[in-house]
């Protein structure tokens, strides 16, 4: 296995308190595998991504868990291995991506320095390279020496990809690659992302509030809530034949291609406060079958179908869809 995230768990200190943002998280990529990692706002995806890459901010800490990266824990790796891993096995694209440009430098730049820091390559081809890709990203090599504001949102957010892929990284972390898009670039940068991870060789882990868009580009989804995977598995058996109440009301929280906008409905409630979280399921509170036990007593996860892990007391019997449609 290439990435094997075991029991991860991420602490922030916030004055005398101690914030678990993530909880007990364990997920695997393979080679040319993608995992989509969805869930409402705070429920800990930039987390789990900043702990893979050892960028958490100074207050955090992993405080249980491993990273296993082709068997080398990166949860305990020293400062200099993690920086011989960044860029060249994983790399970042980061939510706020347009401001990941310098905005004095030329685009061209930026990418043949960052590829230059990493490998020994000559400034010819570290340009014919950062062409290629701006190319295969859908940006005319003719403009890679221009500045970021001559480009539009679309294509900065291209650029940034170019940026990610230019030190061949085996695993690309796209976080919210599209929030800054309207919903047509957004399936565009999707369908991209997806269409790059044949021809790059590269697994990808796709974070995402759009369950249904990640479903489509990602061979797994991981649906996260309160800092834990409530529901894991194969696309398909997590948003078509779900078993956790909460992937079932993200699902019908999103517009689908499948079915009428007039039947989006919002999840009633806020997302938890990780100061005061229940005893027992995290999403009980705001859950529409939450029995006595639910508040009670944290559900295990287990497998409920050959292809799926879930975390709810009622999985069995809220098997939603269960003729798939
Ligand atoms: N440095 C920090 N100090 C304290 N709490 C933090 C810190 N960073 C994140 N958190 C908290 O951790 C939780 C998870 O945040 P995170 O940014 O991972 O969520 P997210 O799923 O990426 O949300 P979004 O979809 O809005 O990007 C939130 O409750 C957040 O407030
Ligand atoms: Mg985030």
């Amino acid at each position: 296995m290439l990435l094997e995230v075991k029991n991860l768990s991420v602490d922030f200190k916030v004055g005398r308190q101690t914030l678990r943002a993530v909880n007990n998280v364990s997920f695997s990529l393979g080679e040319r595998d993608s995992l989509g990692l969805v869930g409402e706002s705070g429920c800990g995806k930039s987390t789990t991504a900043f702990a893979l890459m050892r960028l958490l901010a100074s207050n955090g800490s992993i405080s249980e868990g491993q990273i296993l990266l082709n068997g080398v824990d990166l949860a305990a790796a020293s400062y200099d291995e993690i920086r011989k891993v960044r860029w060249k096995d994983i790399s970042i694209i980061f939510q706020n991506a347009m401001t990941a440009l310098n905005p004095v430098q030329k685009i061209g730049d930026q990418i043949i320095n960052a590829l230059r820091e990493h490998e020994d390559v000559s400034k010819k081809e570290a340009i014919e390279r950062a062409e290629y890709l701006f190319e295969r990203v859908g940006i005319a090599k003719s403009r890679l020496m221009q500045y970021p504001h001559e480009f539009s949102g679309g294509m900065k957010q291209r650029a940034v990809i170019a940026l990610a892929l230019i030190c061949s990284p085996k695993i690309l972390i796209a976080d919210e690659p599209t929030t800054a898009l309207d919903v047509v670039a957004q399936r565009q940068v999707i369908e991209l992302l997806a269409g790059l991870q044949d021809e790059f060789n590269i697994s990808i882990v796709m974070i995402s509030h759009d369950i249904s868009a990640v479903a489509e580009a990602c061979r797994s989804i991981a649906v996260m809530y309160g800092g834990e995977i409530m529901e894991q598995g194969r696309s398909k058996d997590v948003l078509i034949q779900n078993n956790h109440p909460y992937t079932h009301a993200l699902v019908g929280s999103f517009p689908s291609l499948h079915k009428p906008l007039s039947t989006l409905a919002q999840i009633p409630g806020g997302a938890p406060n990780l100061a005061d979280m229940p005893a027992g399921c995290p999403f009980s509170p705001r859950c529409a079958y939450a029995a006595e036990l639910c508040g009670r007593e944290k559900p295990d996860s287990r497998r409920v179908r050959l292809n799926k892990l879930c975390k709810c007391h009622y999985a069995e019997e809220l098997d939603f869809n269960k003729k798939g449609g």
